[in-house]
Protein backbone atom coordinates (compact mmCIF):
# COMPACT_ATOMS: atom_id res chain seq x y z
CA UNK A 1 0.00 0.00 0.00
CA UNK A 2 0.70 3.41 -0.33
CA UNK A 3 1.09 3.91 3.53
CA UNK A 4 0.88 7.72 3.53
CA UNK A 5 3.26 8.41 0.63
CA UNK A 6 1.58 10.62 -2.30
CA UNK A 7 3.14 8.19 -5.13
CA UNK A 8 4.22 4.50 -5.06
CA UNK A 9 7.64 6.19 -7.23
CA UNK A 10 8.48 8.21 -4.56
CA UNK A 11 7.62 5.27 -1.57
CA UNK A 12 9.56 3.00 -3.92
CA UNK A 13 12.94 5.28 -4.28
CA UNK A 14 13.22 6.22 -0.77
CA UNK A 15 13.06 2.20 0.01
CA UNK A 16 16.13 1.55 -1.59
CA UNK A 17 18.41 1.23 1.15
CA UNK A 18 16.82 -1.61 2.37
CA UNK A 19 16.35 -2.97 -1.02
CA UNK A 20 19.81 -2.16 -1.79
CA UNK A 21 20.54 -4.48 1.31
CA UNK A 22 18.60 -7.70 0.06
CA UNK A 23 20.04 -8.02 -2.69
CA UNK A 24 24.07 -8.34 -1.76
CA UNK A 25 22.54 -10.19 1.73
CA UNK A 26 24.41 -13.53 1.85
CA UNK A 27 26.10 -13.20 -1.08
CA UNK A 28 29.05 -10.77 -0.81
CA UNK A 29 32.25 -13.03 0.94
CA UNK A 30 35.02 -10.98 2.18
CA UNK A 31 37.65 -13.70 2.96
CA UNK A 32 37.67 -13.86 -0.96
CA UNK A 33 36.67 -11.11 -2.20
CA UNK A 34 34.31 -12.46 -4.62
CA UNK A 35 30.63 -12.80 -4.62
CA UNK A 36 28.44 -16.15 -4.43
CA UNK A 37 26.08 -16.33 -6.77
CA UNK A 38 24.81 -19.95 -6.27
CA UNK A 39 21.72 -19.55 -7.76
CA UNK A 40 23.74 -18.55 -11.48
CA UNK A 41 24.29 -22.46 -11.47
CA UNK A 42 27.74 -21.93 -13.13
CA UNK A 43 30.58 -23.50 -11.63
CA UNK A 44 33.77 -22.41 -11.70
CA UNK A 45 35.12 -24.19 -15.27
CA UNK A 46 31.63 -23.06 -16.96
CA UNK A 47 32.57 -19.11 -16.17
CA UNK A 48 35.84 -19.68 -17.11
CA UNK A 49 34.74 -20.67 -20.29
CA UNK A 50 32.90 -17.53 -21.39
CA UNK A 51 34.17 -15.88 -24.18
CA UNK A 52 31.92 -12.94 -24.40
CA UNK A 53 28.50 -11.75 -22.79
CA UNK A 54 25.64 -10.33 -23.88
CA UNK A 55 22.94 -8.53 -22.03
CA UNK A 56 18.98 -7.84 -23.62
CA UNK A 57 16.54 -6.13 -21.86
CA UNK A 58 13.79 -3.79 -22.79
CA UNK A 59 13.50 -0.29 -21.43
CA UNK A 60 15.10 1.25 -18.63
CA UNK A 61 16.20 -2.78 -18.12
CA UNK A 62 18.21 -2.52 -21.11
CA UNK A 63 20.20 0.64 -19.90
CA UNK A 64 21.09 -0.89 -16.68
CA UNK A 65 22.44 -3.92 -19.06
CA UNK A 66 24.41 -1.37 -20.78
CA UNK A 67 26.27 -0.35 -17.36
CA UNK A 68 25.95 -3.92 -16.35
CA UNK A 69 27.84 -4.96 -19.49
CA UNK A 70 30.38 -1.96 -19.24
CA UNK A 71 30.96 -3.69 -15.56
CA UNK A 72 31.39 -7.26 -17.12
CA UNK A 73 33.94 -5.74 -19.69
CA UNK A 74 35.86 -3.25 -17.41
CA UNK A 75 36.38 -5.66 -14.16
CA UNK A 76 36.11 -9.96 -16.11
CA UNK A 77 37.94 -8.72 -19.20
CA UNK A 78 35.17 -10.15 -20.86
CA UNK A 79 34.11 -8.98 -24.41
CA UNK A 80 30.48 -7.73 -23.47
CA UNK A 81 27.78 -5.94 -24.82
CA UNK A 82 23.85 -4.93 -23.91
CA UNK A 83 21.42 -5.08 -26.81
CA UNK A 84 17.32 -4.33 -26.69
CA UNK A 85 15.52 -7.40 -26.59
CA UNK A 86 12.95 -5.78 -28.96
CA UNK A 87 15.35 -5.82 -31.62
CA UNK A 88 17.52 -8.43 -30.92
CA UNK A 89 14.63 -11.35 -31.30
CA UNK A 90 13.73 -10.18 -35.00
CA UNK A 91 17.46 -9.61 -36.25
CA UNK A 92 18.89 -13.49 -36.43
CA UNK A 93 21.13 -12.99 -33.98
CA UNK A 94 23.95 -15.48 -33.78
CA UNK A 95 23.64 -17.86 -30.77
CA UNK A 96 27.10 -18.86 -29.69
CA UNK A 97 27.72 -21.41 -27.42
CA UNK A 98 30.28 -19.48 -25.37
CA UNK A 99 28.51 -16.57 -25.03
CA UNK A 100 26.60 -15.95 -21.65
CA UNK A 101 23.70 -14.09 -22.39
CA UNK A 102 22.04 -12.29 -19.47
CA UNK A 103 18.46 -11.47 -19.53
CA UNK A 104 17.13 -8.00 -17.43
CA UNK A 105 13.58 -7.39 -16.36
CA UNK A 106 11.50 -6.67 -13.21
CA UNK A 107 8.83 -8.11 -13.92
CA UNK A 108 10.10 -11.34 -15.65
CA UNK A 109 7.30 -10.92 -18.03
CA UNK A 110 7.66 -8.38 -21.05
CA UNK A 111 7.65 -10.34 -24.21
CA UNK A 112 10.06 -8.93 -25.97
CA UNK A 113 12.42 -10.37 -23.59
CA UNK A 114 10.82 -13.72 -22.94
CA UNK A 115 10.54 -14.34 -26.53
CA UNK A 116 14.14 -13.70 -27.15
CA UNK A 117 15.37 -15.81 -24.17
CA UNK A 118 13.14 -18.63 -25.97
CA UNK A 119 15.03 -17.98 -29.64
CA UNK A 120 18.50 -18.27 -27.54
CA UNK A 121 17.72 -21.20 -25.67
CA UNK A 122 16.10 -22.88 -29.00
CA UNK A 123 19.38 -22.52 -30.41
CA UNK A 124 21.46 -23.94 -27.35
CA UNK A 125 22.34 -20.53 -26.13
CA UNK A 126 22.89 -20.30 -22.08
CA UNK A 127 20.83 -17.43 -20.54
CA UNK A 128 21.03 -16.82 -16.98
CA UNK A 129 18.05 -13.93 -15.28
CA UNK A 130 18.38 -10.85 -13.59
CA UNK A 131 14.62 -10.68 -12.60
CA UNK A 132 12.95 -9.52 -9.50
CA UNK A 133 9.63 -11.60 -9.63
CA UNK A 134 10.34 -15.00 -8.35
CA UNK A 135 8.91 -17.98 -10.96
CA UNK A 136 8.23 -15.45 -13.16
CA UNK A 137 8.13 -16.48 -17.22
CA UNK A 138 11.45 -15.04 -17.71
CA UNK A 139 13.08 -16.75 -14.32
CA UNK A 140 11.44 -20.19 -15.39
CA UNK A 141 13.29 -19.92 -18.94
CA UNK A 142 16.38 -19.09 -17.39
CA UNK A 143 18.76 -21.97 -16.73
CA UNK A 144 20.01 -19.88 -13.30
CA UNK A 145 19.77 -16.07 -12.52
CA UNK A 146 20.29 -13.50 -9.71
CA UNK A 147 17.45 -12.57 -8.13
CA UNK A 148 16.94 -9.26 -7.23
CA UNK A 149 14.44 -9.07 -4.24
CA UNK A 150 13.50 -5.63 -4.13
CA UNK A 151 10.02 -5.97 -3.21
CA UNK A 152 7.16 -5.50 -5.13
CA UNK A 153 7.43 -2.35 -7.40
CA UNK A 154 3.91 -0.81 -8.61
CA UNK A 155 5.13 2.80 -10.09
CA UNK A 156 5.67 2.36 -14.12
CA UNK A 157 9.09 4.28 -13.30
CA UNK A 158 11.51 1.60 -12.14
CA UNK A 159 13.92 2.62 -9.80
CA UNK A 160 14.64 0.43 -6.73
CA UNK A 161 14.32 -2.76 -8.94
CA UNK A 162 16.83 -1.05 -11.46
CA UNK A 163 19.16 -0.23 -8.30
CA UNK A 164 19.09 -3.75 -7.94
CA UNK A 165 19.88 -4.78 -11.10
CA UNK A 166 22.77 -2.92 -11.23
CA UNK A 167 23.78 -4.69 -8.08
CA UNK A 168 23.41 -7.76 -9.56
CA UNK A 169 25.70 -6.68 -12.49
CA UNK A 170 28.07 -5.63 -9.75
CA UNK A 171 28.23 -8.89 -8.20
CA UNK A 172 27.96 -10.85 -11.44
CA UNK A 173 31.35 -9.04 -12.98
CA UNK A 174 33.59 -9.22 -9.82
CA UNK A 175 32.33 -12.97 -9.67
CA UNK A 176 33.36 -13.77 -13.51
CA UNK A 177 36.69 -11.40 -12.93
CA UNK A 178 37.56 -13.22 -9.64
CA UNK A 179 37.97 -16.68 -11.53
CA UNK A 180 40.20 -14.98 -14.02
CA UNK A 181 42.25 -12.25 -13.63
CA UNK A 182 40.88 -9.55 -10.57
CA UNK A 183 42.89 -9.78 -7.64
CA UNK A 184 41.85 -10.97 -4.44
CA UNK A 185 42.77 -7.01 -2.78
CA UNK A 186 40.75 -5.96 -5.68
CA UNK A 187 38.06 -8.41 -5.09
CA UNK A 188 37.89 -7.21 -1.51
CA UNK A 189 38.00 -3.31 -2.22
CA UNK A 190 34.80 -3.90 -4.37
CA UNK A 191 33.06 -6.05 -2.23
CA UNK A 192 33.94 -3.16 0.47
CA UNK A 193 32.82 -0.48 -2.07
CA UNK A 194 29.61 -2.60 -2.47
CA UNK A 195 28.53 -2.92 1.71
CA UNK A 196 28.86 0.72 1.59
CA UNK A 197 26.53 1.39 -1.16
CA UNK A 198 23.24 1.11 0.40
CA UNK A 199 24.30 3.37 3.33
CA UNK A 200 25.40 5.97 0.21
CA UNK A 201 22.01 5.84 -1.33
CA UNK A 202 20.24 7.04 1.93
CA UNK A 203 22.71 9.73 1.68
CA UNK A 204 21.75 10.83 -1.53
CA UNK A 205 17.70 10.65 -0.97
CA UNK A 206 19.27 13.12 1.95
CA UNK A 207 19.58 15.65 -0.41
CA UNK A 208 15.70 15.44 -1.83
CA UNK A 209 14.75 19.28 -1.12
CA UNK A 210 18.02 20.33 -3.43
CA UNK A 211 17.39 17.93 -6.28
CA UNK A 212 13.38 19.10 -6.24
CA UNK A 213 14.52 22.39 -6.62
CA UNK A 214 16.83 21.78 -9.79
CA UNK A 215 14.24 19.72 -10.99
CA UNK A 216 11.51 22.29 -10.65
CA UNK A 217 14.00 24.86 -12.82
CA UNK A 218 14.55 21.99 -15.48
CA UNK A 219 11.30 21.36 -15.91
CA UNK A 220 10.48 24.66 -17.87
CA UNK A 221 12.62 23.39 -20.43
CA UNK A 222 11.04 22.00 -23.24
CA UNK A 223 13.84 19.32 -24.28
CA UNK A 224 17.06 18.96 -22.45
CA UNK A 225 20.19 16.49 -23.00
CA UNK A 226 21.52 14.25 -20.73
CA UNK A 227 25.39 13.25 -21.01
CA UNK A 228 28.20 10.99 -19.83
CA UNK A 229 30.78 9.31 -21.40
CA UNK A 230 32.13 5.46 -20.64
CA UNK A 231 30.76 4.68 -17.17
CA UNK A 232 28.78 7.40 -17.04
CA UNK A 233 26.86 7.05 -20.05
CA UNK A 234 24.05 4.47 -19.26
CA UNK A 235 23.73 6.38 -16.51
CA UNK A 236 23.22 9.66 -18.99
CA UNK A 237 21.05 7.46 -20.97
CA UNK A 238 18.74 6.14 -17.87
CA UNK A 239 18.41 9.51 -16.26
CA UNK A 240 16.55 10.74 -20.28
CA UNK A 241 15.05 7.48 -20.08
CA UNK A 242 13.15 8.04 -16.76
CA UNK A 243 12.46 11.88 -17.35
CA UNK A 244 10.90 11.50 -20.66
CA UNK A 245 8.63 8.86 -19.18
CA UNK A 246 6.66 10.96 -16.72
CA UNK A 247 7.66 14.64 -17.36
CA UNK A 248 6.54 14.19 -20.69
CA UNK A 249 9.16 16.29 -21.81
CA UNK A 250 11.89 15.81 -24.82
CA UNK A 251 14.97 14.71 -22.91
CA UNK A 252 18.06 13.13 -25.24
CA UNK A 253 21.03 11.24 -23.97
CA UNK A 254 24.45 11.32 -25.74
CA UNK A 255 28.16 10.64 -25.63
CA UNK A 256 29.85 13.76 -24.00
CA UNK A 257 32.81 12.37 -26.46
CA UNK A 258 30.43 13.21 -29.33
CA UNK A 259 29.35 17.03 -28.24
CA UNK A 260 31.59 18.54 -31.16
CA UNK A 261 30.32 15.93 -33.46
CA UNK A 262 26.97 17.44 -34.07
CA UNK A 263 24.79 17.83 -30.66
CA UNK A 264 27.05 21.25 -30.02
CA UNK A 265 24.96 22.90 -33.17
CA UNK A 266 22.47 22.60 -30.44
CA UNK A 267 23.06 23.93 -27.33
CA UNK A 268 21.93 27.43 -26.16
CA UNK A 269 20.48 29.32 -23.27
CA UNK A 270 17.22 27.59 -23.80
CA UNK A 271 18.66 24.10 -23.55
CA UNK A 272 19.85 22.79 -20.43
CA UNK A 273 22.39 19.76 -20.13
CA UNK A 274 22.36 17.45 -16.96
CA UNK A 275 26.04 16.17 -17.45
CA UNK A 276 27.31 13.03 -15.12
CA UNK A 277 30.64 13.73 -13.89
CA UNK A 278 32.59 10.87 -11.88
CA UNK A 279 35.51 11.25 -10.45
CA UNK A 280 37.71 8.83 -12.69
CA UNK A 281 39.98 8.95 -15.59
CA UNK A 282 37.67 10.99 -17.85
CA UNK A 283 37.21 13.88 -15.57
CA UNK A 284 39.68 16.04 -17.26
CA UNK A 285 37.49 15.40 -20.68
CA UNK A 286 34.16 15.78 -19.35
CA UNK A 287 34.88 19.15 -17.98
CA UNK A 288 36.21 20.13 -20.97
CA UNK A 289 33.15 19.34 -22.60
CA UNK A 290 31.19 21.02 -19.76
CA UNK A 291 33.42 24.55 -21.18
CA UNK A 292 32.21 24.45 -24.68
CA UNK A 293 28.76 24.29 -23.29
CA UNK A 294 29.01 26.94 -20.88
CA UNK A 295 30.62 29.01 -23.15
CA UNK A 296 27.30 28.70 -25.63
CA UNK A 297 25.68 29.65 -22.62
CA UNK A 298 23.63 26.63 -22.27
CA UNK A 299 22.99 25.89 -18.36
CA UNK A 300 24.86 22.99 -17.27
CA UNK A 301 23.36 20.87 -13.99
CA UNK A 302 26.05 18.28 -13.23
CA UNK A 303 25.84 15.12 -10.94
CA UNK A 304 29.10 14.53 -9.85
CA UNK A 305 30.84 14.02 -6.47
CA UNK A 306 31.75 16.70 -3.74
CA UNK A 307 35.16 16.45 -4.85
CA UNK A 308 34.94 17.43 -8.30
CA UNK A 309 36.33 20.79 -9.13
CA UNK A 310 34.76 22.76 -12.04
CA UNK A 311 36.33 26.31 -11.50
CA UNK A 312 34.83 29.10 -12.98
CA UNK A 313 32.11 27.32 -14.92
CA UNK A 314 28.38 28.11 -13.42
CA UNK A 315 27.13 24.74 -12.89
CA UNK A 316 24.39 23.45 -10.59
CA UNK A 317 25.59 20.60 -8.78
CA UNK A 318 23.87 17.69 -7.07
CA UNK A 319 26.75 15.66 -5.32
CA UNK A 320 26.83 12.35 -4.82
CA UNK A 321 29.14 10.17 -2.19
CA UNK A 322 32.03 8.37 -3.82
CA UNK A 323 32.49 4.81 -3.93
CA UNK A 324 34.94 2.92 -6.35
CA UNK A 325 35.02 4.54 -9.53
CA UNK A 326 34.09 0.88 -10.99
CA UNK A 327 30.43 1.19 -8.86
CA UNK A 328 30.15 5.12 -8.90
CA UNK A 329 27.47 4.66 -11.71
CA UNK A 330 25.08 2.98 -9.39
CA UNK A 331 25.02 5.96 -7.03
CA UNK A 332 24.82 8.27 -9.64
CA UNK A 333 21.85 6.90 -11.30
CA UNK A 334 19.97 7.47 -8.09
CA UNK A 335 19.79 11.40 -8.53
CA UNK A 336 18.12 10.49 -11.74
CA UNK A 337 15.11 9.54 -10.44
CA UNK A 338 14.47 12.70 -8.20
CA UNK A 339 15.01 14.50 -11.01
CA UNK A 340 12.58 13.13 -13.43
CA UNK A 341 9.85 12.75 -10.34
CA UNK A 342 10.08 16.16 -8.90
CA UNK A 343 10.00 17.70 -12.26
CA UNK A 344 6.38 15.83 -12.85
CA UNK A 345 5.16 16.63 -9.18
CA UNK A 346 6.00 20.29 -10.72
CA UNK A 347 3.89 20.06 -13.59
CA UNK A 348 1.60 18.01 -12.36
CA UNK A 349 1.86 14.88 -14.18
CA UNK A 350 -0.21 11.16 -13.30
CA UNK A 351 3.56 9.97 -12.05
CA UNK A 352 2.51 6.74 -11.09
CA UNK A 353 0.62 5.87 -13.94
CA UNK A 354 2.70 7.71 -16.80
CA UNK A 355 0.20 8.49 -20.51
CA UNK A 356 0.58 5.65 -22.79
CA UNK A 357 3.07 3.37 -20.46
CA UNK A 358 2.07 -0.19 -18.89
CA UNK A 359 4.03 -1.29 -16.18
CA UNK A 360 5.37 -4.07 -17.96
CA UNK A 361 4.17 -4.86 -21.61
CA UNK A 362 3.39 -8.31 -21.85
CA UNK A 363 1.76 -8.74 -25.23
CA UNK A 364 3.23 -8.34 -28.83
C1 LIG B 1 8.46 -1.00 -20.18
C2 LIG B 1 8.16 -0.24 -18.91
O1 LIG B 1 7.47 -1.08 -21.06
O2 LIG B 1 9.08 -2.22 -19.81
C3 LIG B 1 9.54 0.19 -18.41
O3 LIG B 1 7.33 0.90 -19.16
C4 LIG B 1 10.38 -1.04 -18.14
O4 LIG B 1 9.43 0.97 -17.23
C5 LIG B 1 10.38 -2.01 -19.34
O5 LIG B 1 11.72 -0.64 -17.88
C6 LIG B 1 10.97 -3.36 -19.00
O6 LIG B 1 10.21 -3.99 -18.00
P1 LIG B 1 10.76 -5.23 -17.22
O7 LIG B 1 9.67 -5.70 -16.31
O8 LIG B 1 11.12 -6.28 -18.27
O9 LIG B 1 11.98 -4.79 -16.48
Amino acid sequence: SLSGYEHYMRKEYLEQPASAEAVLRGRLDDRFGTPRLNGLNLDPRAKREIRRVKVIGCGSAFYVGQMGAQMIEELARIPADAEPASEFRYRNAVIEPTTLYVAVSQSGETADTAIAVDEIKRKGGRVVGVVNVVGSSIARACDGGIYLHAGPEVSVASTKALTNMALAFAMLAIDLGRVRDLSVSNGRRLIAGLQRIPGQIAQVLENEDQIADVAKRLSGAPSIFFIGRVRGFPVAREGAQKFKEISYRHAEAYQSSELKHGPLALISPELPTVAVVPHDELTGRNLGALQEIGARGGPLVAVTHGDVDFGELIVERIDVPRNEPELDPILLTVPMQLLAYHAALHLGHDIDKPRNLAKSVTVE
